[in-house]
């Protein structure tokens, strides 16, 4: 028999308690329970970065941590970013450059950008590749995602200089 638990956390602000079942994947449980379908599942061993979310600040690969181990975590989505503004610099970079074909690895992707983002440091094409590495795209051929991110890593930056 299926072993349930009981999990209270918060999705993008919310707070959000359901009965799970033991090994469902935190990426499964935010598609199929809570209907946030942004998340995408690829590889579903920890290798695309379709899945990716942010719990308690950090990225994780959402089909490598279960849902039960979300439990008292604070979860982000690529739904919640885009709606509280977080994402916009980034989605206006990536239309405006072409980072997107297909789309299936770009919440991913923005995820993992922003995380970059959020850092504040001074990254250099090089870096930004690095930080991205764990994210397939398959259409791109990743140069004009690089660019995007990186214009918004400088766009960031002369700000910061006010
Ligand atoms: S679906 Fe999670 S890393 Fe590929
Ligand atoms: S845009 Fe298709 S996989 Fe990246």
């Amino acid at each position: 028999m299926e072993h349930a638990l009981d999990i209270t956390l918060t999705v993008n602000g919310t707070p959000v308690t359901r009965r799970v079942q033991a090994r469902q994947h935190l990426v499964d449980f935010l598609r199929e329970d809570l209907g946030l379908t942004g998340s995408h599942i690829g590889c579903e061993h920890g290798v695309c970065g379709a899945c990716t979310v942010r719990v308690d600040g950090q990225i994780v690969r959402g089909c490598l941590m279960l849902a039960v181990q979300a439990n008292g975590c604070r979860v982000e989505t690529g739904e919640g970013l885009s709606d509280s503004g977080e994402l916009r610099h980034l989605q206006t970079a990536f239309h405006r450059r072409n980072a997107l074909q297909c789309g299936f690895c770009t919440p991913g992707m923005l995820m993992a950008a922003q995380d970059l983002i959020r850092q504040g440091s001074k990254v250099s094409r090089e870096g930004i590749r690095e930080h991205i590495s764990g994210n397939y795209c398959r259409c791109t051929g990743y140069q004009a995602i690089v660019d995007a991110i990186e214009e918004v890593l400088q766009t960031e930056a002369s700000h910061g200089q006010g």
